[in-house]
């Protein structure tokens, strides 16, 4: 069954010149781009999308970071798409949890600056889509 996650490739990805190579990377896993968009974030819409994370320790730099620089959003599609962007991200620390091969895994050193974002579950995919492609939600 066709499934929908969100991802994000973060500033730092956007910085660094990693786009294409993340992209690359995500239509070799065999998923569909359904959406693919350079955005630019305020704290608003962070606060949004990170809404699970209000009132960790961590929250204040994180939004600062998401909203520090220009971020490419899209929507990929694929049967279990939500678990196979996750696979090829890595964990979310890309030294201690992240297994080699995947994008935060080779590429980057820091748990707050680790490339990009996947949606947790299906659920969380749903209301991802909505906040940030609401054209493209059922
Ligand atoms: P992401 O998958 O986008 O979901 C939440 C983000 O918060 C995560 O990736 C990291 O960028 C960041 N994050 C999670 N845990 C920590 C932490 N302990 N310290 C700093 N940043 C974190």
């Amino acid at each position: 069954m066709t499934e929908r996650t969100l991802v994000l490739i973060k500033p730092d990805g956007v910085r660094r010149g990693l786009v294409g190579d993340i992209i690359s990377r995500i239509e070799r896993k065999g998923l569909t781009l359904a959406a693919l968009e350079l955005r630019q974030i305020d704290e608003d819409m962070a606060g949004r999308h990170y809404a699970e994370h209000q009132g960790k320790p961590f929250f204040p730099s994180l939004v600062e970071f998401i909203t520090s620089g220009p971020l490419v959003a899209g929507v990929l599609e694929g049967p279990r798409a939500v678990a196979a962007f996750r696979q090829i991200a890595g964990g979310t620390d890309p030294v201690e949890k992240a297994a080699p091969g995947t994008i935060r895994a080779d590429f980057a050193l820091e748990t707050q600056e680790n490339l990009v974002h996947g949606s947790d579950s299906p659920e969380s995919a749903e209301r991802e889509i909505a906040l940030w492609f609401p054209n493209l939600s059922d």
